[in-house]
């Protein structure tokens, strides 16, 4: 049997904007996706998802997630002609839409299949192979997940939009920084977001190019300010991401209420984190006290809410 991990991830700063090429920040989360491969007579491959995963989410996904599983297979140019591979997910990350499930899962599978056929792929090899997968959920995706899900930690990312290699830089901060994952609940297609998004700039281009430059800005600010551990600039840096986000539509009403609960419960600062239009919120909290004071805010209104650590 081969088997492998694949780390869930939360988008710090420039969700949608990396798509163009703009610097991204995300961290990875301690919590992870599991694969499991077994050959067994016959031929193709089976799937056993055991996630944990939001209500609907598995269900809004089956497509993607299958075409994901077969890009992965074929990337490696694993015989699926004469063997079967059983594969089996799970893991203590709950998939749900911004917490970087999709990548995760093509990354596990990707270090499993690596492991048991004894390929010696290093994890830039790994990398490529999950985002094969990850092509199968975004359309065109900007790497970030796959690379955060393959890497760990704390990874400024920006996209070669000539089909290069993409520039990757871990971030080492000095402290780590508690955050909230608040989940709306709702599933969102990324496939569609984006190119909504895409579709939107096409017919604003001064506007999008006024947005561009003004998150250019904040993007370079807030890789000092964690550098620096300044959270009180990490966090006014998040609200005024979000705030673009808003502007390019990626924001939704629970989504903004969330981030009205988690501002009014002391956060320092409070965002849409992935593709939007649902799916995860973070904030940023001062210390593990106010942490717990926001989880608990958001769980009241009836939402689920995770805590973790950054940095
Ligand atoms: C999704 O987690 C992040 C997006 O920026 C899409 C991408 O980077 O491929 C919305």
């Amino acid at each position: 049997m081969g088997s492998g991990k694949g780390y869930g991830k939360t988008i710090l700063f420039g969700e949608h904007f990396v798509v163009y090429g703009l610097p991204a920040i995300a961290s990875a989360l301690s919590s992870y996706t599991t694969a499991e491969v077994k050959i067994v007579d016959g031929k193709g491959w089976d799937v056993n998802d055991q996630r944990l995963a939001t209500p609907g989410y598995k269900e809004k996904k089956y497509n993607e997630a299958m075409q994901s599983i077969q890009n992965v297979i074929e990337h490696m140019g694993i015989d699926i002609d004469s063997q079967k591979l059983e594969i089996t997910f799970s893991g203590d990350l709950i998939a749900a839409s911004g917490v970087g499930a999709s990548a995760a899962q093509s990354t596990s599978l990707a270090r499993a299949i690596n492991d048991m056929f004894a390929l010696m792929l290093d994890d830039e090899n790994v990398n490529q192979a999950s985002y094969e997968g990850e092509r199968a959920y975004h359309g065109t995706p900007s790497g970030i997940d796959n690379t955060a899900s393959t890497y760990g930690g704390l990874i400024w990312f920006v996209k070669n939009l000539d089909g290069g290699k993409n520039t990757m830089e871990i971030l080492q901060s000095p402290e780590k920084i508690p955050l909230v994952i608040a989940n709306t609940g709702i599933t969102a297609s990324t496939t569609e977001v984006v190119a909504d998004v895409r579709h939107l700039k096409e017919s604003n281009p001064e506007k999008f190019e006024n947005i561009f430059n003004e998150y250019k800005v904040l993007s370079e600010k807030a890789k000092n300010a964690l550098l620096e551990s300044d959270k009180n600039l990490i966090g006014k840096l998040m609200n005024q991401n979000h705030k673009l986000l808003q502007d390019i539509t990626v924001s939704s009403e629970i989504n903004d209420k969330l981030v009205e609960i988690a501002l009014n419960n002391g956060a320092l600062g409070a965002k849409v984190t992935g593709t939007g239009r649902g799916g995860l919120v973070i904030a940023l909290a001062k210390n593990e006290e106010i942490q717990e004071k926001i989880s608990n805010a958001i769980k009241m209104e009836g939402y689920e809410s995770w805590k973790t650590m950054i940095g």
